[in-house]
C-alpha cells in the first residue's frame, strides 16, 4: 500500500472560483526523495496542505475525491494524528518556532503528544545529532540564523518520527552555500532514516543532484511523476516555465544541435563525466 494516495481529488478554496487542484491521482511510496516543481501558483503548496489534512480540515473550500494517508481518509483522522505520519516544514520556520530555547522547541511537540520522558531524551539526542545543532541548544529560536532555524524546524518535526517529511521551499531565505548544506543534510536524513522526503524548491540547480523523482505541476494538475532522468529529458519539463539549471540549458542546446546523443545530465558531476567520455 502506498503511504499517500490521492484518488480523483479536486479542491477549490472557498473564496476562489478556480480549482487549485484538478483531478489529482497520485501515489507516494516509502523511502523516496521527491522534488515537487512547477510554476508559481500551480498548486504545489495546496497539494502538500492536503497531505497533512490542513486541506480540507483547516482551509475551507470545496473538494471532490479522496486522500488516504497510511490507509486513513484525511477527512476522518485528526490533524494531530496525521502529524505523526506527515511532518511539514513551511517556508518561514520562524513562525513555527515558539519555545524559549532550541532544546525545548524540539521537545515541545513530543511533550504535547505525551511521549514518555526517557524517550524524549533519547529522541532529542538523535535529532540533534542528525541536524548538527549541538552548539545552539541554549539559544532562543529568534537569536539564531535562518539556516539554523531551518535545522531546528527540521529537528522538531523529525523528533515526531514522521514517515514523510515535507518541506515547502526550505532554502528560499538562505544563500546558496547554506541552501546546499540544508539539502545535503536532508539527503543524509533520508538515507539514514529511510523516510520519504518531498521538497518544493524553485532552485532546481541546487536540488536536482539530491532527489530521486520529480513531480511536475501546472495549473492545478500533475503533469508528470517519474524518475528525475526521465523527467528532465522529456518534453513536459522542457516546455514548463520554470527556472532550469544552467547545466540543463547548455546540454539541451548541445543535444538539439546533434552534438550529443546521451541524456541530459542532472548534476555538474554527471556533466563532467559525460565531457570526459567525449574528450
Ligand atoms: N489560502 C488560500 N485561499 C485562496 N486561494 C488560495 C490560497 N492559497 C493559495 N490559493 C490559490 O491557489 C492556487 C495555488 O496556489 P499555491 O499556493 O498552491 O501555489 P504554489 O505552486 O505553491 O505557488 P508558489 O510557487 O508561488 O508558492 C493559486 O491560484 C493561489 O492563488
Ligand atoms: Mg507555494
Amino acid at each position: 500500500m502506498a503511504l499517500i494516495t490521492f484518488q480523483n481529488f479536486s479542491f477549490r478554496y472557498k473564496r476562489s472560483d478556480i480549482y487549485a487542484l484538478k483531478n489529482i491521482n497520485l501515489e507516494i511510496e516509502t523511502n523516496e526523495f521527491i522534488l515537487l516543481a512547477g510554476e508559481t501558483g500551480s498548486g504545489k503548496t495546496t497539494l502538500i496542505r492536503c497531505m497533512n489534512g490542513l486541506i480540507p480540515q483547516f482551509y475551507s473550500g470545496y473538494y471532490k475525491g479522496k486522500i488516504l494517508v497510511n490507509g486513513n481518509d484525511t477527512t476522518k483522522i485528526s490533524i494531530a494524528d496525521l502529524s505523526t505520519i506527515v511532518g511539514i516544514v513551511f517556508q518561514t520556520p520562524e513562525n513555527q518556532l515558539i519555545a524559549m530555547n532550541v532544546e525545548y522547541e524540539i521537545a515541545f511537540g513530543m511533550e504535547n503528544l505525551g511521549v514518555p520522558r526517557e524517550l524524549i531524551k533519547e529522541k532529542l539526542e538523535e535529532v540533534i545529532r542528525l541536524t548538527e545543532i549541538e552548539n545552539i541548544l541554549d539559544r532562543a529560536p529568534f537569536e539564531i540564523s535562518g539556516g539554523e532555524q531551518q535545522r531546528v524546524a527540521i529537528a522538531s518535526i523529525l523528533a515526531l518520527e514522521p514517515e514523510i517529511l515535507i518541506l515547502d521551499e526550505p532554502t528560499a531565505n538562505l544563500d546558496p552555500f547554506f541552501a546546499g548544506k540544508i539539502l545535503k543534510l536532508l539527503k543524509k536524513i533520508q538515507i539514514e532514516k529511510k523516510i520519504t522526503i518531498i521538497i518544493i524548491e524553485h532552485r532546481l540547480d541546487l536540488v536536482l543532484p539530491f532527489v530521486d523523482e520529480i513531480i511536475l505541476m501546472k495549473e492545478g494538475e500533475i503533469l508528470q511523476k517519474d524518475d528525475k532522468q526521465k523527467v528532465i529529458n522529456g518534453p513536459i519539463f522542457k516546455n514548463l516555465n520554470i527556472n532550469k539549471p544552467l547545466i540543463y540549458s547548455i546540454f539541451l542546446q548541445l543535444k538539439e544541435n546533434d552534438l550529443i546523443k546521451e541524456p541530459i545530465p542532472v548534476s555538474i558531476q554527471e556533466a563532467i563525466n559525460l565531457i570526459k567520455q567525449k574528450l
